[in-house]
C-alpha cells in the first residue's frame, strides 16, 4: 500500500534529515527528544524532527503570530506532512505548535483584503483539506489556542490529545465569516448538531475539559510543559510497532464510517478485513499469539 502522494525523486532525496537550529527550538522539546531531534532548516514557519526513528514531529513555529496559518506556513506544512507520509521508517505523525498556541486560526492579516472573486477563483484553503487524505496516522498534541483554522487543523487529525491548557474554539463569527477549513462539517460529526451550533454560533471557547468529555479530544493529558507532546510521542511509538499495513487499513476503515452509511460502512470493514488474510502481517501477528510470542511485523 503506496502513498496516494507522488513526489518527484530529487524532492524527496533533497528533504532528507536536517538539524534543529539551537535558536528556535520550543519550550516544550524535552532533552530526551531534543537529543534525537533533526528538521528542516529550510521551513520558516514550521520544524520537522523525529524524536523516534519511526516517529515524525511537525511543529507550527510562528511564535509571535500564535502559529497563525499563513499560506506559507500551510505550504510548509503540506510539504512536511506528505515527506513523513511517503517514508518507509515513519509510522506515525505528531502535529503540535506551542505552549501558548497550537495555533490561533487562519492569518487574519492575510486575510483581511481578499476579494470574493480572488477567493473563489484560487479555491483559498483547498490546500488545507491534504492533511485528511494521509495515510499514516497522525495525532494532533494541543496547548494552549486551538481556535479557528486551528481547532479545525486539529479536527483533520485522527486523534486529538490536550493539554489541560487547551482552548478550542470556532471564533470566525466574531469576524464577519464562518469556519471555511471544515469545522462546521466535522464537529457536527464529532459533537453533535447543538454543540457544533453553539461553538459557531457564539464563537465561545471550549475548555480542554468539555472538548474531553464532549468527544471532541481523545483525552486530556496530565499538567506540565510538553507533557501532551510526549504523550503523543508516546501514542505515536505505540502505532508505529504495529504492521503498518493493518494500521493503514483501519485508520481507512474507521474514516469511511465518516462518509458512508452503517451498512455500506460494515461491508467496507468486511472486505478490508478480509483483504488482510492476504498480508504476511496477519500470518505473522496470529502465528506469534499461537505461539506466546511478540509479533515481529515486516509491514508486508
Ligand atoms: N491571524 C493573524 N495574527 C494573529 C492571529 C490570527 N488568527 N491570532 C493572533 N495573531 C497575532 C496578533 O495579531 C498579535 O500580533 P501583534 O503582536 O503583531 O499585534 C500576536 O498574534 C499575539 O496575539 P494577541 O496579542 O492577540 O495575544 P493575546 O494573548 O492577547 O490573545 C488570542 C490571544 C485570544 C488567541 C487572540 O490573538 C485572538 O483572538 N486571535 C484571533 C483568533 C481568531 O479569530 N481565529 C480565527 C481566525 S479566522 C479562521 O481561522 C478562518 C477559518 O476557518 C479558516
Amino acid at each position: 500500500m503506496g502513498s496516494r502522494f507522488c513526489f518527484p525523486m530529487s524532492f524527496l532525496i533533497s528533504r532528507t534529515l536536517r538539524v534543529v537550529p539551537a535558536t528556535i527550538k520550543p519550550s516544550y522539546l524535552a532533552s530526551t527528544v531534543r537529543l534525537m531531534s533533526t528538521s528542516n532548516t529550510e521551513y520558516q514557519f514550521i520544524l520537522s524532527s523525529r524524536p523516534d526513528p519511526s516517529v515524525a514531529l511537525i511543529t507550527l513555529n510562528r511564535p509571535k503570530a500564535l502559529n497563525a496559518l499563513s499560506s506559507p506556513l500551510f505550504k510548509e506544512l503540506n510539504q512536511a506532512l506528505f515527506e513523513a507520509d511517503a517514508d518507509d521508517s515513519v509510522g506515525a505523525i505528531v502535529l503540535t505548535g506551542s505552549e501558548k498556541a497550537f495555533a490561533a486560526g487562519a492569518d487574519i492579516k492575510e486575510m483581511k483584503d481578499k476579494e470574493y472573486s480572488d477567493v473563489y477563483k484560487n479555491n483559498f484553503l483547498e490546500n488545507w483539506g491534504q492533511i485528511a487524505k494521509l495515510r499514516k496516522p497522525v495525532i494532533a498534541a494541543v496547548s494552549g489556542y486551538a481556535l479557528g483554522g486551528g481547532c479545525e487543523l486539529a479536527l483533520m487529525c485522527d486523534i486529538i490529545l490536550a493539554s489541560p491548557t487547551a482552548k478550542f474554539g470556532q471564533p470566525e463569527i466574531n469576524l464577519g465569516v464562518i469556519p471555511g477549513g471544515g469545522g462546521s462539517q466535522r464537529l457536527v460529526r464529532s459533537i453533535g448538531k447543538s454543540r457544533a451550533m453553539e461553538m459557531c454560533l457564539t464563537g465561545r471557547n471550549v475548555s480542554a475539559q468539555e472538548a474531553a468529555e464532549w468527544g471532541m479530544v481523545s483525552r486530556v493529558v496530565g499538567e506540565g510543559e510538553g507533557k501532551v507532546v510526549e504523550e503523543a510521542i508516546t501514542m505515536a511509538k505505540e502505532i508505529s510497532s504495529k504492521g503498518q499495513i493493518a494500521v493503514q487499513a483501519a485508520k481507512e476503515v474507521v474514516n469511511a464510517g465518516y462518509e458512508l452509511t452503517l451498512a455500506e460502512g460494515l461491508r467496507f470493514e468486511r472486505r478490508i478485513f478480509h483483504g488482510l488474510f492476504a498480508t504476511k502481517d496477519q500470518k505473522e501477528g496470529m502465528a506469534a499469539f499461537a505461539e506466546k510470542r511478540k509479533a515481529q511485523f515486516t509491514n508486508s
